[in-house]
């Protein structure tokens, strides 16, 4: 049995947490790689997430302990992300030190327990969540004031400067805007947010290949490098587009030849996601998970060929899924390299097909997934 986060923080620290905050993880649904892009792109939150307890100390230390690791301290101010096991730090330090930056005063430091429902390693941001949740709960410990796009900014920025990982807004934004049972659509480009409704008898299950692949990070930086030296090539013949997001598949198909093959395809890759969700969202208008769902394997199919951020096991999950009538559609979420494959599916989709689908990949990858339904949950928010 897991401990909560109040017997965690009783084990290790005296007196009681003056806050709890919570933050969800989040399913990438339809925008792949466009957040840095300047694109669009829809998630949804999950019920799975991390929760914070935190309380002030009288002197000026920092001590965070997790249901995963050990307890590990840190001076007030001395802000330098660590390497190696306690690494798992550097989303909170790295939010302590963006609000510092803007303006929160610490007086002295703050104990801080952390526990978490999302599984490891399933590419549902726990990152994010971990960077929400601490917000949450700092502004609400020394009294600092922002809004929702505020709180995700910050996870953002902590995640970029401090943690040195060039993501986008997708996940610190589905995490903040997250709404039971909605979709969250962001606009990246003017980093607007919106929600709208899941239709209903749609359910969301995760394939989690637990497949590890060493490069995650550097494979990451390596198509956000390869999108701006894309976007770069395509400047010359469309010196306004300020980014990929701007350039339409027309626009793309006309200079083709005049681009590097590997670039045309990421560009292909970014241009293609665009244009796609905004055929979700027509179809959903229309009420057509069909129609979804084959948008989302054309997804996975853009992701394999132009983007090569899948690998050969989210492949395998993604064609076992395809051949299940119960699902409309399956694709990789998040970064990829590795991670896990979302499905949409109906209400009759079950225990039985996913079990089904786990032996088949087994006998092919000698792996077990590991497979959860969810649903859309709220997003991050202070509960005491
Ligand atoms: C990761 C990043 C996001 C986004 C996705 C891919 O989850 O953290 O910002 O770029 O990959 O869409």
């Amino acid at each position: 049995m897991k401990q909560t986060t109040e017997q965690l923080f009783a084990i290790n620290f005296a007196g009681e947490p003056a806050h709890y905050a919570f933050a969800p993880g989040r399913i990438e649904f339809i925008g792949n790689h466009t957040d840095y892009n300047g694109g669009l792109v829809m998630g949804a939150a999950v019920t799975e997430g991390i929760t914070v307890a935190v309380s002030l100390r009288d002197d000026d230390r920092i001590q965070i302990v997790s249901d995963a690791g050990d307890l590990v301290e840190i001076r007030l101010g001395n802000y330098t992300p660590l390497e190696g096991s306690n690494s798992w730090t550097n989303y909170p330090i790295g939010v302590t030190k963006v609000m510092t930056d803007a303006g929160m005063q610490t007086p002295t430091g703050y104990n801080m327990a952390v526990t978490s429902t999302l599984p490891a390693g399933a590419g549902m941001s726990s990152s994010a969540a971990f960077e929400l949740a601490t917000a949450r709960a700092l502004a609400a410990l020394y009294g600092f004031e922002t809004d929702t796009a505020g709180f995700a900014r910050i996870g953002r920025k902590a995640e970029n400067e401090f943690v040195g990982m060039p993501c986008g807004i997708l996940d610190q934004g589905v995490s903040a805007f997250g709404k039971a049972d909605h979709l969250v659509k962001i606009n990246c480009a003017t980093e607007t947010f919106a929600v709208e409704p899941m239709p209903s008898g749609a359910h969301f299950w995760i394939f989690n290949s637990n497949k590890k692949h060493a490069l995650v990070d550097s494979a990451y930086a390596d198509r956000f490098r390869e999108c701006h030296e894309a976007l770069a090539q395509l400047q010359l013949k469309h010196p306004d587009a300020k980014t990929l997001s701007c350039i339409c598949p027309e626009q793309l198909e006309a200079v083709k030849d005049e681009l590097d093959p590997l670039l045309y395809r990421r560009a292909a890759h970014i241009v293609g996601e665009n244009a796609r969700v905004r055929e979700v969202e027509t179809a959903l208008a229309e009420n057509d998970l069909r129609a979804v769902g084959e948008v989302l394997n054309t997804s996975h199919e853009s992701s394999r060929v132009n983007f090569e951020n899948s690998i050969e096991e989210l492949d395998t999950l993604v064609d076992l899924l395809k051949l299940q009538a119960n699902v409309f559609g399956a694709r990789l979420t998040g970064g990829g390299f590795g991670g896990a494959v979302m499905a949409l599916t109906d209400s009759e989709f079950g225990q039985v097909h996913a079990d089904v689908i786990a032996a088949a990949f087994e006998a092919k990858h000698n792996l077990k997934p590991s497979i959860f339904h969810t649903r859309a949950g709220d997003g991050a928010q202070l509960l005491s």
